[in-house]
């Protein structure tokens, strides 16, 4: 049975673009808990199977992949690991989420990726960051957002967080591979995203990072018995 005083999991959900990273990242330090971003590792099991010439089409493929490596991010450095080797640096790039996106469909890698998960954060104390850790992952997290913001927002999120590493990027090429991970994200039949019905809703078009951040934060201190633990 869980402890009465266990520290939270604190799910953080939400489509591409909407700024789940950063936020996540300042609620975890703010309450003292930590962070895990599960979008890094669907970015860095895509790139090690592409890195090892598996058919990211075949289930058989990324079965036997999936069974011998091993994934772990640091809460410590934010780092992201496969098999002992640094992820960290290639993760961010436009093709990283395109495979990650492709493999994430897929049902080997959910369920691998899952159990990870969930032995991540099976003590509490975590914010979890995703697609399905309110619905799936954590079903039962003890507080569960679900971050949105309008497609143009986020796509001119998503185009200042890539300008800054490639002056050259265009933003209609921003804007169709926006929509067409939301198109993935959302119509896959494993996990698609959608928001748990007992998730806290925060539209965040129009709010700063830092406004964002203060709500998350001051729901979590409210609900009784969290401000003792953990802040
Ligand atoms: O959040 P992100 O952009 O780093 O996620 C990369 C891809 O991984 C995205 O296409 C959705 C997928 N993903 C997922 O399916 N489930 C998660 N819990 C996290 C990410």
């Amino acid at each position: 049975m869980r402890s009465p005083k266990r520290r939270p999991v604190v799910a953080i959900d939400g489509p591409s673009g909407v700024g789940k990273t950063t936020v996540s990242r300042l609620v975890a330090r703010r309450l003292s808990l930590s962070y895990i971003d599960t979008g890094a590792m669907y970015r860095a099991v895509a790139l090690r199977a592409e890195d090892d010439g598996i058919d990211l089409t075949s289930d058989s493929e990324l079965e036997r992949f999936c069974k011998r490596v091993d994934v772990c991010f640091d809460t410590e450095s934010g780092r992201i690991f496969v098999d002992g080797e640094d992820y960290t640096d290639r993760i961010r790039s436009p093709r990283a989420g395109e495979l990650a996106s492709m493999v994430s469909a897929r049902k080997p890698v959910r369920e691998f990726l899952v159990g990870v998960q969930r032995e991540a954060g099976k003590n509490g104390g975590v914010v979890m960051e995703g697609r399905d850790i309110g619905t799936v992952v954590f079903p039962d997290a003890e507080v569960k957002f679900f971050l949105d913001a309008s497609p143009s927002e986020r796509t001119r999120r998503r185009y200042l967080e890539l300008a800054g590493k490639n002056p050259s990027i265009r933003l209609e090429d921003v804007e169709r591979e926006m929509e067409e991970r939301d198109r993935r994200d959302t119509s896959r039949d494993i996990s698609p995203l959608r928001r748990a019905g007992d998730a806290i809703y925060i539209d965040t078009t129009g709010l700063t990072i830092e406004e964002v951040v203060e709500r998350i934060v001051n729901t979590v201190k409210e609900r009784p018995g969290y401000g003792d633990i953990c802040c």
